[in-house]
């Protein structure tokens, strides 16, 4: 059984303050005892501060980019080990913000997972396509060439330590969620596309968030679906309370 991971993206929310406060009242409202992972990726200022508010709790830290070289002078961005020295474990690769404003391609993202893998860090790695391709018919042929680039040369066991977030670019901030149905036809065929490439230990195995619009009305819904093992979530892990309700889904 894939144990439920539920995350939120704050992306370039929160000043110092606002993060602590948020991290705190997530710890206050956290119902103990459910079986499933939490995970807060705070924007890189906030990272130390929050920190020692999570060690030892069932809040995990993640970080929502780093650079795939271990040092140099490479001005603004941050190495893995950094990310691992301020206590994240998991790391957001790929995403479409990234994609879209700052170059990123699967090369890169192909790039960063090693360089994460390499100092413990568990990458998230986004995949997904834009109204036009899924409007084209294009959707499955934009994601799998995505997961065929970003994953190349990865062996099973590595791959074992990812997750994949589908995340419809259509859908990210719009309101405009994938119904469950179209969800979930694409998590089966991610699923499946792990199969093909690592084997069906490893395809089982892997967890498969969902990332778009993911709201307190619709995540019930949404985690209902067999290949839906999560959810990566922007807005509604700025507020403590619908997080929380999206974190405690039926
Ligand atoms: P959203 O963002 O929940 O605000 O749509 C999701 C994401 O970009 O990860």
């Amino acid at each position: 059984m894939r144990k439920p991971i539920i995350a939120g993206n704050w992306k370039m929310y929160k000043t110092i303050g606002e993060a602590v406060e948020l991290v705190k009242a997530l710890l206050v409202g956290l119902e103990s005892g459910r079986d499933r992972e939490v995970l807060v990726c705070p924007p890189f200022t906030a990272l130390y501060a929050v920190r020692p508010l999570l060690v030892g709790t069932a809040i995990s830290l993640g970080a929502q980019d780093l650079h795939h070289e271990a040092q140099g002078a490479y001005t603004g961005a941050i190495a893995p080990g950094m990310l691992t020295d301020v206590g994240c474990s998991y790391v957001i690769i790929g995403h479409s913000e990234r994609r879209q404003y700052f170059g990123e391609t699967d090369a890169s993202v192909n790039k960063k997972i090693g360089a994460a893998l390499g100092v413990g860090l568990k990458p998230i790695v986004c995949v997904g396509e834009v109204k036009a391709e899924r409007d084209a018919g294009q959707a499955e042929a934009v994601v799998g060439g995505q997961l065929a680039g970003g994953l190349a040369g990865l062996s099973p066991e590595q791959m074992l330590k990812l997750v994949i977030a589908y995340e419809p670019v259509w859908a990210i901030g719009t309101g405009d969620t994938a119904t469950p149905a179209d969800a979930q036809m694409m998590h089966a065929f991610i699923r499946s596309r792990l199969h093909a490439q690592f084997g069906a230990e490893v395809a089982e195995a892997v967890r498969i968030q969902y990332g778009g619009s993911v709201k307190p009305d619709n995540v019930d819904e949404l985690m209902a679906q067999p290949d839906i093992d999560g959810a990566l979530v922007g807005g509604a892990a700025l507020k403590a309370d619908s997080f929380l309700r999206i974190v405690h889904f039926h």
